[in-house]
């Protein structure tokens, strides 16, 4: 199965987003991600719903928005009216975590859950089947440009067989420190859609590398 390639717009150029955007339309990327950040629940904050609005009418590919931020389930529902299509929420920041992910299915999201680097997949347990996303991140979020943790190929293995298990369908996605040097291992250990930041929008040629990644 090939594999899905997000670039993270959080490394783009502000100053031509409508470029950049219009990059990965024109790409063999097949998601956006979206990183929306609120200062508390990581020490960054990014930006929200006036930017994700105007890349909602830019985009030809689905928005994978991931939420870094407390209490998610106040906004859910501003979310799905911005344009999301996977809307991503953290367990560490979600005292009801299924009730999330009914929500965000019930408004017509996919839903996901992301676990932070300190987070071990036992945690996924009993939501395995409830949701559609598994984002398992590779660098403690905040920032783009952070350096890979390498014990998270053994989470993605370790996620995948539970999955298997489990009987569930769901995608398993990581971020973070994600490019050339470990995408294929990524993939090998049971990853199927990959978050590329600074690897992509870093790049002197991002065409060249989002061409490359997808061959991989
Ligand atoms: C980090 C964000 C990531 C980030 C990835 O908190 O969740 O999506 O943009 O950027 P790179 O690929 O540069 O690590
Ligand atoms: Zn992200």
């Amino acid at each position: 199965m090939p594999s899905i390639l997000a670039p993270s717009l959080l490394s783009a150029d502000f100053n031509h987003l409508y470029r950049d955007v219009e990059l990965v339309n024109s790409s063999e990327a097949d998601w956006f991600h979206v990183d929306v950040m609120d200062g508390v629940f990581v020490p960054n904050i990014s930006f929200g719903f006036p930017i994700l609005q105007h890349v909602k009418k830019l985009a030809t590919k689905p928005l994978d928005v991931h939420l870094m931020i407390v209490q998610p389930e106040r906004y859910l529902e501003d979310f799905a009216r911005a344009g999301a299509d996977i809307l991503t929420v953290h367990w560490e920041a979600s005292t009801h975590i299924h009730r999330s992910l009914q929500s965000i299915r019930s408004l017509g999201m996919k839903a996901g859950v992301a676990i932070n680097p300190g987070t071990p997949v036992s945690v996924l347990n009993d939501i395995l089947n409830d949701a559609d996303l598994f984002l398992v991140m590779s660098v403690n979020p905040g920032f783009g440009g952070q350096k890979f943790i390498p014990r998270t190929l053994d989470k993605v293995m370790q996620l995948r067989t539970m999955l298997e298990q489990a009987g569930s369908q769901a995608i398993i996605e990581v971020d973070g420190g994600v490019g050339e040097a470990n995408y294929a291992a990524l993939l090998e250990a049971g990853a199927q859609a990959l978050v590329a930041g600074n690897a992509v929008f870093g790049a002197e040629d991002p065409r060249a590398v989002i061409r490359k990644l997808k061959a991989l």
